[in-house]
């Protein structure tokens, strides 16, 4: 059954859209207004959307085999049989042969590339100069995948790959094929080759000689999988391991720089801890900024089957989103839901299981959990180490919904190096 809003509801969405320039705040306020349970009154396009941790329980585990990934968006054009967007024993498939290259247990042999990539982008930032940290974040994060899975050092690539992966993010984000999925994708075709070219070139000059390695990239080879299918995987992680990784550094900084209370505590925190043993607040503001916004605010399946959930069901052959962003702010979960408040994570509060999903959960949880979390934790001690940060347009972002959710226009931070040179 269609649970719509009301003409007031509309009126009040239609403003906070105006406001934030974003669609975050009228699904804020349907979610006030309407409930758990809705659909979104778009033109031509009506997806259900659940939130609250009891429907993404069902989502997610107790009825996920209701549910499909592979959708007909343009995420499957790109990644074509990538684990993102296969379903059933495939999937698994893949998902096996990857996950021990990014599991907790291989993150120790991660550490030292993490930090010597932050600071090589590092090493290039002027004393004073303003730097945009989405940007930087994103030129860290792409050298640390690059590294890490496949055994590339990227920097001397980076200048012929970043157009080609900022594309490949817009073509696969919301846009006006979501009302007609057969619209002209103009501009796209060049830049995409060029990446499937340089993902080929990797996988061609690894072929070539006998690597002792142990990264995602050999797994993949060793399993026998063909040059089309290991692009597939590559270009997956690449882009879900890097965009969204870049998004979380990035809001890490805007919320520093609105909270500055909490970021001097932090660094003076980070200057007196042992290098590799973080003050426990780094996790609570990194924990706390994966809350108030979440790189992936939103799951996206097609049903397979009717699922009931408490507001009404979801019938077969619709296409239904959780959402992250609103159940990490539901009220019923979680004491004053809109404040930054990263205390709120070493305070004991106890949140219900899954009312705290920003890597998703149950079988299709996201894959490099582990990984992000240690990459945000050495790349964030390691800058607020090395610089001071000084926001210059904290007052004007708004959460940008893209292929994640990004601070736009930017993070532009006045960085100085501090001299600090560690316990
Ligand atoms: C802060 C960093 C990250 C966040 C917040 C994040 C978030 C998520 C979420 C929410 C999902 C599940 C989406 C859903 O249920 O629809 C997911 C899945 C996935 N993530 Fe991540 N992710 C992060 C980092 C990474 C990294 C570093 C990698 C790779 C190295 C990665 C690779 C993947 C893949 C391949 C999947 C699909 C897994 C499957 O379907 O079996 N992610 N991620």
């Amino acid at each position: 059954m269609m649970q719509g809003p009301g003409l007031e509801v509309g009126l009040e969405a239609g403003k906070a859209f105006l406001k934030e320039r974003s669609p975050l705040g009228p699904l804020r306020i349907m979610f006030k207004h309407v409930g758990r349970f809705f659909q979104i009154p778009l033109f031509f396009f009506h997806p259900f959307l659940v939130a609250g941790p009891e429907a993404v329980r069902k989502v997610l585990v107790t009825e996920q085999q209701k549910v499909a990934w592979r959708n007909p968006d343009p995420v499957t054009d790109l990644l074509r049989q990538g684990v993102l967007v296969m379903d059933g024993e495939e999937h698994d498939r893949y998902r096996r042969l990857m996950e021990p290259a990014v599991a907790r247990l291989a993150l120790p042999g991660f550490s030292g590339l993490m930090l010597r990539q932050t600071e090589r982008v590092m090493a290039q930032w002027q004393n004073g100069q303003t730097v945009d940290m989405l940007v930087e974040g994103r030129k860290i994060a792409l050298l640390i995948v690059l590294e890490a899975l496949f055994g590339v050092d990227g920097w001397d690539d980076l200048p012929r790959i970043w157009t080609p992966i900022l594309k490949a993010i817009e073509y696969i984000s919301p846009g006006a094929w979501i009302f007609w999925r057969k619209i002209p994708r103009l501009g796209y075709k060049k830049h995409l080759k060029t990446l499937d070219d340089y993902l080929y070139g990797i996988i061609r000059s690894r072929r070539a000689v006998a690597y002792p390695s142990n990264d995602l990239l050999q797994h993949l080879i060793n399993a026998g999988l063909n040059d089309e299918l290991i692009r597939d995987q590559m270009l997956t992680m690449l882009i879900a391991g890097h965009d969204t990784s870049t998004a979380l550094l990035a809001w890490v900084f805007v919320l520093l720089g609105q909270n500055p209370a909490t970021h001097a505590r932090l660094v003076s925190e980070l200057d007196a801890a042992e290098p590799d043993a973080p003050p426990r607040l780094l996790d609570d503001v990194i924990k706390e900024s994966l809350r108030l916004y979440p790189p992936i605010h939103i799951g996206n399946r097609m049903v397979k089957e009717d699922i009931h959930f408490a507001g009404g069901i979801v019938p077969a052959g619709e296409r239904l989103f959780y959402s992250i962003y609103l159940t990490q702010r539901d009220p019923q979960s979680w004491e004053q839901p809109d404040d930054f408040c990263p205390e709120r994570f070493s305070q004991g509060f106890k949140q219900p299981p899954f009312a705290y999903i920003p890597f998703g959960g149950g079988p299709r949880a996201c894959i490099g959990a582990a990984f992000g979390q240690a990459e945000a934790r050495i790349v964030i001690a390691s800058l607020l180490r090395s610089f001071t940060f000084e926001p210059s347009n904290a007052g004007a972002i708004h959460a940008h919904m893209g292929a994640t959710l990004e601070p736009r226009p930017g993070v532009l931070m006045r960085v100085k190096r501090r001299g600090f040179v560690g316990k």
